[in-house]
C-alpha cells in the first residue's frame, strides 16, 4: 500500500488564523517556472483569472474558462511545495447556483490538487460560499472592485467613495465572512472602507489597491516584475524591471545572430575542443 507524502504546505486553517497577526503575503502565479521561484517566499500563490489578461492578452477576465484555470492551476501546484495554492473560479462557472459552483470547484480541486478556490461577489454569493465550505471546499472571497463584474460596475475605478457604495462593500464582506470564507480579497476600495471592513469581520482581509491595514496583501506577479508594459496602476510597487531586461536580452541575441557571434564554438556538437 502506498502512503501519500505529507505536504509541508501552509494550510488554509493556518492562513485563516493569521487575522490580526503576521501579514499574509500573496502573489499570483500562472506558470510552473514562476511558481517555483516565488513559492518559498510567499504564504499563498493565487492562480488568478487575471491570467486571461496577463498571459493571454484578453481585454478582460470574462472569457477565461474552467479548463484554462485547471491547466494553469496544475502547473502551479506541481511546481510549488511551500505556499498554499488558491485557484480562481472563472466567470460563468459558479454564479448559476450553489450546485454549479460545487461542480466547478470540485473539478478544480480534484484536477489541480489546489488547496482552495476563490470566487467574486458579495451578499448574493453568501449561500454559495456556505454550500461549498460545508462540503469541504475552502473558499476565499473577493469584494470591492470585482473584475468579473466590470460591465455592471462600468469600469475598473476604485470603489467605496460614497456612503452608499461603502455600505454595500461592507455588507458584502460581512456576508462572505459570515458564510465561512477563510479570507477575503478587498480589491480597489478606498482605504478607510477597507480598514473598517478589516476591523469588523472575522476573516483575514487581503488587500489589493485597498489598505495597509488589511491582514495581508496580494499583487499580480507581472506587475511586481515589471512585465506588464508601461501601465503601472497606482497601487502597484514594481520591484524589478524585467521587461526592459528581456527587451535588452532579445536585442543582444538578435545582434549576435546577425553578426555571426552566436552560436560560438562552445555551443557546437561534434567539434573538437582543439578545432574550436
Ligand atoms: O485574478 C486575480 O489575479 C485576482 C487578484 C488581482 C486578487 O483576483
Amino acid at each position: 500500500m502506498s502512503v501519500a507524502r505529507r505536504s509541508s504546505r501552509i494550510t488554509i486553517p493556518e492562513l485563516a488564523s493569521r487575522k490580526g497577526g503576521e501579514p499574509i503575503a500573496i502573489l499570483t502565479a500562472y506558470t510552473a517556472p514562476i511558481a517555483g521561484l516565488v513559492d518559498p517566499h510567499v504564504d499563498a500563490l493565487l492562480v488568478g483569472d487575471s491570467l486571461g489578461m496577463v498571459v493571454y492578452g484578453l481585454p478582460s477576465t470574462l472569457a477565461v474558462t474552467l479548463d484554462m484555470m485547471i491547466a494553469h492551476g496544475k502547473a502551479v501546484v506541481s511546481a510549488s511545495a511551500h505556499a498554499a495554492v488558491i485557484v480562481d473560479l472563472p466567470f460563468g462557472s459558479y454564479q448559476v447556483s450553489p450546485a454549479q459552483a460545487f461542480a466547478s470547484a470540485a473539478r478544480v480541486m480534484a484536477e489541480t490538487g489546489c488547496d482552495a478556490v476563490k470566487l467574486e461577489g458579495g451578499t448574493e454569493m453568501a449561500p454559495t460560499v456556505t454550500f461549498l465550505v460545508e462540503r469541504g471546499i475552502p473558499v476565499m472571497g473577493h469584494v470591492g472592485l470585482t473584475p468579473q463584474s466590470v460591465n455592471t460596475l462600468g469600469g475598473y475605478r476604485a470603489r467605496g467613495r460614497d456612503d452608499a457604495d461603502a455600505g454595500r462593500i461592507q455588507d458584502d464582506a460581512a456576508a462572505i465572512s459570515d458564510a465561512g470564507a477563510f479570507a477575503i480579497v478587498i480589491e480597489g476600495t478606498v482605504d478607510p472602507v477597507a480598514r473598517r471592513i478589516t476591523e469588523a469581520i472575522s476573516a483575514p482581509t487581503i488587500g489589493i489597491g485597498a489598505s495597509p491595514a488589511c491582514d495581508g496583501q496580494v499583487l499580480v506577479i507581472d506587475d511586481v516584475l515589471g512585465l506588464a508594459g508601461d501601465f503601472k496602476p497606482k497601487f502597484v510597487r514594481r520591484y524589478v524591471d524585467l521587461g526592459s531586461q528581456i527587451a535588452e536580452a532579445a536585442a543582444a541575441y538578435s545582434a549576435d545572430v546577425k553578426s555571426h557571434r552566436f552560436p560560438g564554438p562552445e555551443h557546437l556538437y561534434g567539434v573538437s575542443k582543439a578545432r574550436a
